[in-house]
C-alpha cells in the first residue's frame, strides 16, 4: 500500500485518535503520534494503531546527552514503531550512539528496525529567531549542515520542508528519507503553515513521506479528504 501519506493524529485522547484511524480505514496506512497523544495515552495508542496493521511515526524529538538518548531510543524501538525522530542538533555522537543501540535492540528483540529521522530547524523559526539562539548561518545552510550530520551518523533521513527536500537529496543521496510537513492540497486552507506545497508537487520534488494534519482531521468528511489526497499522489509520475 502507498505509505507516502502520514496523517498527523494531533489529538489529546485515544478515543479521538482511534475514531479517525477507524474512519480512514484502508485509505491511510501511516500515522504520526506526537508528544501530546503519546503522553496522554501513556503510550498505549501506539499498540492500538499497530493492532490495526498500520505504520506508526513516533515524533517525540529526542534531544539529550548521548547516553540518555541512546537508552530512550531503545525503548522507542521496542514499541515496534516504523519511524521516529531525534533532534539532529543533539550532535553526531548522540545520533551515532542511538543508531547503534537501536540496531542492537532490534536484533536482540527480533523486531523490525525503525527508520530514524533527524529534526533540523523547526519551521516555527525564522532567520531572526535562529540568529538569536546563536546559529551563525542562515536556515538553508544550517539545515543542509544538520542533514549531513544525520547522514554521517547513520540516520536514515530527516524532517524538512518540501522546499528543502531536493537539495537534501542531492547532498545526501536519493535513498536519504525526507519527511515533510507543510503540505496543503489546493482545496484546503493553509492555516498557520506558511511555505506550503501541494501533495502532487511534493511527489514531483521527490519527498518520501508527507505529514498531513488539518486538511484531513478538520475536514467535514475526513475519509473523502484522505482519498482525494491519495488519488492526487497516485496520479503523479515523477
Ligand atoms: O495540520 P498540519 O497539516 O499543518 O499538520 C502538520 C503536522 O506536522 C503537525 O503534526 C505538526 O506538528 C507537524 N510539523 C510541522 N512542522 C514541523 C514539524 C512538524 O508542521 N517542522
Amino acid at each position: 500500500m502507498n505509505d507516502k501519506l502520514i496523517v498527523a493524529l494531533d489529538y489529546a485522547t485515544e478515543q479521538d485518535a482511534m475514531a479517525l484511524v477507524n474512519q480512514l480505514g484502508d485509505a491511510v496506512s501511516y500515522y504520526k503520534v506526537g508528544l501530546e497523544l503519546f503522553l496522554n495515552t501513556r503510550g498505549s495508542v501506539v499498540d492500538l494503531i499497530k493492532a490495526q496493521n498500520k505504520n506508526v511515526f513516533l515524533d517525540l524529538k529526542f534531544h539529550d546527552i548521548p547516553n540518555t538518548v541512546a537508552q530512550a531510543v531503545a525503548w522507542a524501538a521496542s514499541l515496534g514503531v516504523d519511524m521516529f525522530t531525534l533532534h539532529s542538533s543533539g550532535g553526531e555522537e548522540m545520533m551515532r550512539k542511538s543508531v547503534e543501540t537501536v540496531n542492537e535492540t532490534c536484533e536482540r528483540l527480533n523486531v523490525k528496525r525503525p527508520n530514524m529521522v533527524g529534526v533540523t530547524i523547526l519551521t516555527s523559526f525564522d532567520e531572526a529567531g535562529i540568529a538569536k539562539v546563536g546559529y551563525k548561518n542562515n536556515i538553508a545552510d544550517t539545515v543542509l549542515n544538520l542533514a549531513g550530520l544525520c547522514k554521517t551518523s547513520g540516520m536514515n533521513g530527516i524532517v524538512c520542508s518540501p522546499h528543502e527536500a531536493a537539495n537534501i537529496k542531492a547532498a545526501c543521496g536519493s535513498d536519504f528519507i525526507t519527511v515533510c510537513p507543510g503540505i496543503r492540497p489546493a482545496w484546503a486552507a493553509a492555516g498557520d503553515q506558511k511555505r506550503i506545497t501541494t501533495p502532487a508537487d511534493a511527489i514531483r520534488i521527490g519527498v518520501d513521506h508527507m505529514v498531513v494534519g488539518r486538511p484531513i482531521t478538520k475536514a467535514e468528511h475526513p475519509y473523502e479528504a484522505a482519498l482525494k489526497i491519495m488519488e492526487e499522489i497516485g496520479g503523479v509520475t515523477k
